[in-house]
């Protein structure tokens, strides 16, 4: 059911109570506080009506930010809008993600800008709500990733996934293996520039999410997704193995096939590996985890998994039993896309990332449900609903189709929980993919990101039971974020199954 007087807000709050009329936002305002949260509403403010608001160390001031530390729930807010507006977290990042619903509740109407009264309360589903962005197939600068962070972050992410290397490049300085960038970090697929962070582009990035209240989640994909490697380290890796959709796909879409100690240009999977039964592989991954781990504060390295398809299982299962262990002596929680989960012995603790189909196939449920029977748990990237890089309709211009056509529709339509067979509690949330074979630009990103990326944000934060937990209420409430999106240079997809509203 749509409430007629819904509040323009996504994810949608636990609770929510519309109240009468607006506070005024004017250039009197007055802003009171002590958080960082205090600046980056300030200037959020600023960019969107070009109001300066001003800041006051007195009380009461018409919009005061606080944080209360005797509230429990992590990440949780309230937000009462009258003749004042405050703003509570329970922590920093609930103020945060409070400022971010105020913002959505700024509108602009005849008699000027102004906030809608309300009064809400809320707190996120699952702990775990993240976006993935691949700056393997093309290369997004620290600038770009920044301005792909504020975005995300304003819809309540709070885990960002580098995919830092794949067959296309090593995007990351690596001081153990300085060749990995210097040969290897050239090249895009279809030959696009390359590109790479120096460890201290790396930190920038993390600090930049760490104001955002999001976590950096870096991926070194092994022992597939390694011709690169092989291009600076030729000693690393095995002789491409071709399979049939890689000669065939190649073949359709004119682009090369791999060659040995070459840069890849196409886009094909399956085909590389490191060396398994090399120790110098080995000492390759531990002194890269090592780096990794001490330039990222989160938890957790990702080390793949995905699509080892040249790899005798045998083989891959030692692979994923080594390279987990290792990630957990050097400090940090592996997290591995679901195929891992086809080794008895990975490490307990293990977080497994599904991104097999909201109808299993094969072994992948089976896969997945090891990480939870290792002690681990699970991030839910079911392709045909959260890869923000498949199609919204046949003839899109950009993105690929060989996980499904994704409108907006089926990518809101779906169940976390619902997909494996595993406790509930094993579900530690949502990750959106974004994989970059055909974006060249951050334009080009954002298209295939949002909206979809505002479904996938509801389902991770909302609760799953609502008022306004349904397809018709999220594509009116997502299409009243269409100014705040242009007031920001988003370059989201128009979708014509949203009607977008004009302010
Ligand atoms: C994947 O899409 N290969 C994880």
């Amino acid at each position: 059911m749509v409430l007629p007087h819904a509040l323009p807000l996504v994810p949608t709050p636990v609770s929510a109570t519309p109240g009468e009329g607006r506070l005024p936002i004017t250039a009197t305002t007055r802003v009171h506080g002590t958080s960082p949260a205090v600046a980056q509403l300030l200037d959020a403010v600023e960019r969107r009506t070009g109001i300066s608001l001003a800041t006051t160390p007195e009380r009461p001031a018409e919009i005061e930010l606080r944080v209360d530390p005797d509230a429990e729930d992590a990440e949780s807010y309230t937000l009462m809008i009258g003749e004042r507006a405050v703003v509570t977290g329970a922590d920093e990042a609930g103020l945060f993600y409070g400022v971010q619903t105020l913002l959505q509740l700024l509108r602009e109407d005849e008699s000027g800008w102004g906030l809608l009264c309300a009064d809400i309360a809320d707190a996120p589903r699952f702990a775990r709500r993240g976006v993935m962005l691949d700056v393997a197939r093309h290369f997004f600068g620290v600038d770009d990733v920044k301005r792909f962070i504020d975005r995300t972050s304003a819809l309540k992410y709070n885990h960002l996934h580098l995919h830092l290397s794949d067959d296309q490049g090593w995007r990351v300085h690596i001081d153990s293996w300085p060749l990995l960038t210097e040969r290897a970090a050239t090249t895009s697929a279809n030959g696009d520039p390359g590109g790479f962070y120096t460890q201290d582009d790396y930190r920038e990035i993390v600090a930049h999410a760490a104001s955002r209240h999001m976590i950096v989640i870096p991926e070194i994909d092994l022992p597939g997704h390694t011709h690169a490697i092989g291009v600076a380290y030729p000693e690393l890796v095995e002789a491409p193995v071709m399979n049939d959709t890689l000669i065939t796909e190649s073949e359709r879409l004119g682009q090369p096939l791999p060659v040995a100690g070459e840069p890849y240009l196409g886009w094909g999977v399956g085909h590389s590996s490191v060396r398994i039964r090399s120790e110098r592989t080995y000492e390759f991954v531990r002194d890269v985890v090592r780096e990794l781990a001490a330039l990222t504060p989160g938890p957790y390295i990702h080390v793949g998994g995905d699509e080892s398809l040249g790899t005798p299982q045998a083989d891959f299962d030692h692979f994923a039993e080594r390279v987990t262990a290792i990630v957990v002596e050097e400090g940090k929680t592996p997290v591995a896309w679901h195929e891992m989960g086809s080794a008895a012995g990975i490490a307990e603790g293990t977080v497994g990332q599904y991104w097999g189909k909201t109808t299993p196939q094969g072994s992948h449920a089976e896969e997945a449900a090891h990480f939870a029977e290792r002690g681990g748990a699970l991030i839910m990237s079911a392709a045909d609903v959260t890869y923000l890089d498949m199609k919204y309709t046949a003839d899109f211009p950009l993105g690929l189709t060989w996980a499904a056509i994704i409108d907006v529709r089926s990518a809101y339509e779906w169940e976390p929980t619902a997909v494996l067979d595993v406790p509930d509690a094993a579900i530690l949330g949502v990750e959106a993919p974004m994989w970059t074979e055909t974006t060249r630009t951050l334009g080009e990103v954002e298209q295939l990101v949002f909206p979809r990326a505002a479904a996938q944000a509801e389902i991770a934060w909302s609760p799953r039971e609502g008022a306004e937990r349904s397809w018709e209420s999220f594509r009116v409430r997502v299409g009243s974020l269409a100014p705040l999106w242009k007031a920001e240079g988003v370059e989201f997809h128009p979708s014509a199954e949203i009607p977008w509203s004009a302010r």
